[in-house]
């Protein structure tokens, strides 16, 4: 099994700490651990697991490789995007190089920035879902939900399939409110976890039925890639061509062959500041006072202070967010909405 890390998204939402030249999976929000190099640690124990390859973008090749010889790890590859295309495209590089060995080995597709409380059951997961796997399966991890998410997938269990799993009888990216709400009541639905296993030969069917575009592009970029110790810088013209999608959209909502295995796991997406706020601990204001902050008759506030002392007053359900260079003050009900202000300065500069 090679386990394949996606570190490739730039965490817009996290702004102004995740930034373009350093995104939130490079990023220690929580522990002392990157989230890369949890990602990477959660996978020590695991039965027969190779070192990973990891798929990110070229800018970010330093940080990727730094941060896992630090905790003792090492990639077979790192493969560089020069551009990014989602996560379909970033699946079948490491597709095609994983297949590059001869052998057809199964494929641990991990998002780099998500959190996981219970590495033993994440384990135990991958392991009960490795059979489905290796007899044609894609296979996504299913998480209970607990809200109506917009920004996950969902899917619909069908009929019960090997041991502990179902087949998916419908896989719907990231629905509208009301369709989510819908899903929420019916109670027959599992969030998609990002996290997938599958053979690599297998993927590469799927795309090139559902997507040809992709897999072409990928396939020329592939076999154009200049090797450079342990980088593989894949073709950038034939990258850039590819169509941008994600593996959800692509491949995962047109499938006949997805199943589903539940992961109970205290699996959460750090997608935003309220999501880091509810899932740590916090102090008896509800507060997560992070740096050198002070909070005085102030409640359910998030404050993130790196570099000089914040102070709180009498206020309520606040976010704020100080950095070196930029400092963020926003609605906790609204930080969804922080990569309005990313794309704002993207647009300015
Ligand atoms: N290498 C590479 N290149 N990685 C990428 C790229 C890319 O172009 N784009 C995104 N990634 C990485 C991100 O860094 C992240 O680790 C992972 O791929 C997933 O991308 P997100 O952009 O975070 O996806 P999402 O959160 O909107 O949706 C996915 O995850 C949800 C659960 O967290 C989907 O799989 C949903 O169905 C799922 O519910
Ligand atoms: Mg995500």
């Amino acid at each position: 099994m090679i386990p394949v890390i996606l570190c490739g998204g730039t965490g817009s939402r996290l702004w102004p700490l995740s930034r373009e030249a350093y995104p939130k999976q490079f990023l220690s929000l929580t522990g002392s651990d990157t989230m890369l190099q949890a990602t990477a640690l959660r996978l020590d124990g695991i039965e027969e697991v190779q070192a990973p390859i990891v798929v990110c973008n070229e800018e970010h090749r330093f940080a990727a490789a730094e941060q896992l010889q630090e905790i003792g790890h090492k990639a077979q590859a790192i493969l560089l995007e020069p551009c990014a295309r989602n996560t379909a495209p970033a699946i079948a590089l490491a597709a095609l190089a994983a297949l590059e060995t001869g052998a057809d080995p199964l494929l641990l597709v991990l998002p780099a920035d998500h959190m996981v409380a219970d590495v033993a059951a994440f384990q135990r997961a991958v392991a009960e879902a490795s059979a489905l796997a290796e007899a044609g399966h894609l296979v996504t991890f299913g998480i209970v939900p607990t809200r109506a998410e917009t920004g996950y997938g969902y899917i619909r269990r069908g009929e019960a399939v090997g041991e502990g799993g179902w087949k998916v009888a419908e896989f719907v990216e990231k629905p509208d409110a009301a369709t989510a709400e819908r899903y929420l009541a019916d109670g027959g639905y599992a969030w998609n976890s990002g996290i997938f296993l599958f053979r690599a030969a297998r993927y590469i069917e799927e795309l090139g039925q559902h997507q040809p575009e992709i897999l072409d592009a990928c396939r020329a970029a592939f076999a154009g890639a200049a090797r450079d110790l342990d980088f593989t810088r894949v073709d950038a013209e034939a990258f850039s061509s590819c169509p941008e999608d994600s593996v959800d959209y692509a491949v995962m909502e047109k499938t006949e062959s997805a199943a589903v295995v539940p992961m109970d796991a205290g699996w959460s997406d750090v997608g935003s500041w309220s999501a880091l706020w509810e899932l740590s601990e916090r102090d008896d204001d509800d507060n997560l006072l992070h740096g050198d902050a002070l909070a005085e008759d102030s409640s359910g506030c998030l404050v993130r202070a790196d570099s000089r002392l914040v102070g709180l007053l009498g206020v309520r359900d606040l976010v704020v967010v100080d950095t070196d260079d930029a400092l963020l003050i926003a609605d906790k009900q609204r930080v969804q909405e922080v990569k309005r202000l990313v794309q704002r300065l993207n647009a300015a500069s």
